[in-house]
């Protein structure tokens, strides 16, 4: 690099924030692919999102940034450009400072459905699977889900009408019977993988499901990890099936993320096991 170039710089924007590993893995991302480039961290007041977002544009070197909660709608909302997937979504978590504008993507998904099938090994084709929760983190991963080739999914939620909205904003992905509604008091069926995609978790209350959901051996998926997630977990294990947190899932939505950005495909398979080992 020449002495007066100026160094590409990304961040990731949230509130709260400062316990965010998306520094940390992108740095990681960033020496093992000899990619030179800053990433920071930048909590934004909660009202304060598109001033936020616009500051760090205008400053120098900053080419895009990861958006966590609760700005992801905002951020979708603000950006020129959308890609197919955060349209879906509703949402984005990465967006790109380019000369025509901010484009828009959402690698929640795909890194959720990357983290299943390769690092856990676990095919979805032909699957049944039961999705919980339909708030903004469901959101973010059913398009993909439903892309993976799974044989059906069934979206259960408190609410129903949340879960029956998220349904038809995905209906043109799949037919009537493929993709289905439910409170959680009334979920039926049995399940190849069950990933719960509520935030139960973090106000410390338990989901109340049948404990028949679980085909033995199920894969039961917390899109959060550590603590958060072993609440679910502990549950899941006791019944048989096979848990895993969300930590490959927020590696491997960075791993996408990072390749939107530098065309580069980083070793996220050993950034994961770099992170577990922490
Ligand atoms: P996030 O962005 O994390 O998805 P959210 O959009 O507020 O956050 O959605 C939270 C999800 O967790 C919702 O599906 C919510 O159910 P409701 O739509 O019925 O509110 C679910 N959730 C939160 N607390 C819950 C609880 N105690 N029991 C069951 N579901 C819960």
């Amino acid at each position: 690099m020449k002495n007066n170039a100026v160094i590409d710089r990304y961040c990731v924007m949230g509130n709260p924030v400062q316990h965010s590993k998306s520094p940390w893995i992108h740095a990681r991302f960033a020496l093992l692919t000899a990619q030179p480039l800053a990433y920071e961290q930048r909590l934004v007041p909660l009202h304060g999102f598109a001033a936020s977002l616009h500051e760090f544009m205008a400053s120098s070197g900053a080419k895009g940034c990861n958006v966590t909660v609760p700005f992801k709608f905002e951020a979708f909302a603000l950006a020129q450009h959308v890609s197919a997937r955060a349209a879906l979504a509703g949402a984005a978590n990465t967006l790109s400072f380019r000369p025509d504008g901010i484009h828009a993507d959402n690698t929640d998904g795909a890194g959720l459905v990357r983290d299943i099938e390769v690092n856990a090994g676990v095919k979805l084709a032909g699957r049944r699977l039961l999705l919980l929760g339909a708030g903004g983190a469901a959101a973010g991963v059913l398009g993909p889900l439903l892309r993976s080739g799974v044989a059906q999914i069934t979206v259960a939620n408190r609410t129903l009408a949340k879960a029956q909205q998220l349904v038809h904003q995905h209906a043109a992905l799949a037919t009537r019977d493929t993709l289905v509604a439910s409170t959680l008091a009334e979920v039926q069926g049995r399940y190849d993988v069950v990933i719960n995609a509520t935030s139960t978790s973090l106000s410390g209350e338990s989901l109340a499901l049948p404990s028949a959901l679980l085909q033995h051996g199920a894969l039961a998926y917390d899109m959060m990890y550590g603590p958060a997630a072993q609440g679910f977990l502990a549950w899941a294990r006791a019944l048989g099936a096979e848990p895993r947190d969300g930590a490959g899932m927020l590696v491997e939505q960075a791993a996408e993320a990072f390749f939107i950005w530098r065309g580069v495909r980083p070793p996220s398979a050993q950034v994961l096991a770099e992170l577990r080992a922490l």
